[in-house]
C-alpha cells in the first residue's frame, strides 16, 4: 500500500487546473444505463472511483470505450446483467446510483446494500422508499436490494425526509423514464444534481427545478445518446485553495466554477485570504500572513459543504485564534482530529463540534487516512508541519483527487509517493 511522504513548511505558489467533478461524473456514468444509444462523457476525472464505476458497468456487459482525448463512450444497449455485486459496492457506495436507472429502463435491478462507512451509517432507505412509491417491488434480503417493476415505473409525488444527494439523483434518473410526472420535494440542490439533470436533459429528459428544492420530471418512453462535459470539481478547487491559505501561499486555480463555491470562498476571506475571481478561475493570496481561525457549520448546499470540513479543520489547526467547526450532515466525520492532535494540534470534539485552538506550527508524524476528505486534510496538515509527515492508506485520496502529488509538486510542495 502506497504512502505519501511530505516535507512541510513550504508556501504553495503557482497555477493548477481543476479536474471534472467526481460526484457529477459518477451519477452521469450511471445515467448511461437509461438509453440504448451511445453517451459520450468528456472531462471525466482520472480517479479510482471512476474506474470502479466503469468496472461496474463492465460487469453488467457494457463495454466503455476510452478515446484518445480520454473521453469515455458508453452504450447501454449491450447490457447482459442487471446487478451490482457486493465486491464493487463495498469499495464504492456510489454504486447504488445504478439502482434507479436499471429499474426504470430494464424493470429489474439487484444491487448489494452498501454498509456503513468511516463517516457514518449512511442508510439508503430514502432511495428505496421513493422507488417503491413509484411502483417498484423491492425486497432487501441476503445483503441485496432486489427490485423489479411490472411495466414502467409510475410518476409520483415524493417528499424526501432528509436532503440526500445520491437519493435525489437516483429518483430523478428513474423518473425520466417513468409513466407520468414525478415531483421531488426537499430535493438536494447540490451543483452535482444540477449537472446530472443537465446531462439527462441532453439525453432527451424533461426536467425543471434542478438546483431548487422541488424538481419536476415528466417521464419519457425513451432517452437518446448525447455528448456531455462534466462540470469542474468544487471540492478539489476548495481543497487546493485551503492548502494555499494554510501554507500562507499564493495560487491560481483554473478551469473551475467560482459561482458554486460561495460558502467556501467567504470562509477563506474570513481567514484573511485576498481573492480575485474570474469566470473560470480563482486567485488566492495570503501575502505571507498566518490565516485567522474560522468557525463554520456544515449543511446541504448552498450552505458550507461537509466535504470541505476536514480541510478547514487543518487550516484552523495552525491559524491565529480559536475556531469551532460543527458537522451536521454525517455523524462520524472527525477521524482526522485525533491524527492532527498527534501532530501537535490542539483540538477537542464536543458532540458534533470540534473546537480548534490554533498553534503556531505542527510537527510531522506518521498518520493514517480514514476517508477521502480526511486524507486531504492530513496532507494539508503535513504541508504546514515542520519536518516529515507520512500519510498512510492513501488509496482513499486516489478515489477523489486526480494526480494530487503532481499538482502539489507543481505548486512547489515537497511531496512524493512511496511504496510501503
Ligand atoms: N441519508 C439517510 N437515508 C438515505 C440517504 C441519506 O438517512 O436514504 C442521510 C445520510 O446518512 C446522511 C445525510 O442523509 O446523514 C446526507 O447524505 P447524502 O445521501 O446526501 O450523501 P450521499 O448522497 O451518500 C453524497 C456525496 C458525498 C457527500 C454527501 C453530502 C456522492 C457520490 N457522494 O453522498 O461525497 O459528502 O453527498 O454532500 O455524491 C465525498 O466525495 O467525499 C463524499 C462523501
Amino acid at each position: 500500500m502506497d504512502k505519501l511522504l511530505i516535507h512541510g513548511g513550504i508556501s504553495l505558489n503557482g497555477e493548477i487546473r481543476i479536474a471534472g467533478a467526481k460526484n457529477s461524473a459518477l451519477p452521469i456514468l450511471a445515467a448511461t444505463l437509461l438509453t440504448r444509444e451511445t453517451v459520450q462523457i468528456c472531462n471525466l476525472p482520472h480517479l479510482y472511483d471512476i474506474t470502479t464505476m466503469l468496472e461496474l458497468l463492465g460487469c453488467m456487459g457494457l463495454e466503455p470505450v476510452i478515446d484518445e482525448k480520454l473521453n469515455v463512450e458508453v452504450n447501454g444497449g449491450t447490457i447482459k446483467h442487471f446487478n451490482a455485486p457486493y465486491e464493487l459496492v463495498k469499495t464504492m457506495r456510489a454504486s447504488i446510483l445504478v439502482l434507479g436507472p436499471l429499474l426504470a429502463h430494464f424493470g429489474q435491478a439487484q444491487v448489494a446494500l452498501p454498509g456503513g462507512c468511516a463517516i457514518g451509517s449512511r442508510p439508503v432507505n430514502l432511495h428505496i422508499s421513493a422507488l417503491q412509491k413509484m411502483g417498484a417491488d423491492i425486497v432487501v434480503e441476503d445483503g441485496y436490494i432486489n427490485a423489479t417493476v411490472d411495466g414502467r415505473l409510475k410518476g409520483a409525488h415524493i417528499f424526501m425526509d432528509m436532503c440526500t444527494v445520491t437519493g435525489t439523483e437516483n429518483v430523478m434518473m428513474a423518473a425520466t423514464l417513468a409513466d407520468g410526472q414525478t415531483i421531488i420535494e426537499n430535493a438536494a440542490r447540490e451543483p452535482e444534481v444540477v449537472d446530472l439533470a443537465n446531462c439527462l436533459i441532453a439525453m432527451g429528459a424533461e426536467i425543471t427545478g434542478q438546483g431548487t428544492d422541488t424538481i419536476v420530471i415528466n417521464g419519457k418512453t425513451s432517452l437518446h445518446g448525447c455528448s456531455y462535459s462534466v462540470m469542474p470539481d468544487r471540492i478539489e478547487t476548495g481543497t487546493y485553495l485551503i492548502a494555499a491559505a494554510a501554507t500562507r501561499g499564493r495560487i491560481k486555480v483554473k478551469d473551475t466554477r467560482p459561482d458554486i463555491l460561495e460558502a467556501v470562498l467567504s470562509k477563506l476571506e474570513e481567514a484573511g485570504a485576498d481573492l480575485r475571481i474570474g469566470d473560470t478561475w480563482i486567485e488566492l493570496d495570503m501575502h505571507g500572513k498566518r490565516p485567522k481561525a474560522v468557525s463554520l457549520r456544515t449543511a446541504p448546499y448552498p450552505a458550507f459543504p461537509t466535504d470541505m470540513q476536514a480541510q478547514f479543520t487543518a487550516l484552523n489547526a495552525i491559524a491565529e485564534g480559536t475556531g469551532s467547526i460543527t458537522e451536521t450532515v454525517f455523524e462520524n466525520r472527525f477521524m482526522h482530529v485525533h491524527e492532527m492532535n498527534r501532530m501537535g494540534a490542539s483540538m477537542h470534539v464536543e458532540g458534533n463540534t470540534v473546537i480548534v485552538n490554533g498553534v503556531t506550527s505542527l510537527k510531522g508524524a506518521p498518520v493514517m487516512a480514514t476517508d477521502l476528505r480526511a486524507s486531504a486534510s492530513l496532507i494539508i496538515a503535513g504541508l504546514v508541519s515542520e519536518n516529515e509527515t507520512v500519510v498512510d492508506r492513501i488509496y482513499h485520496i486516489d478515489r477523489g483527487y486526480e494526480c494530487i502529488e503532481e499538482k502539489l509538486q507543481l505548486l512547489g510542495a515537497r511531496i512524493r509517493r512511496v511504496p510501503s
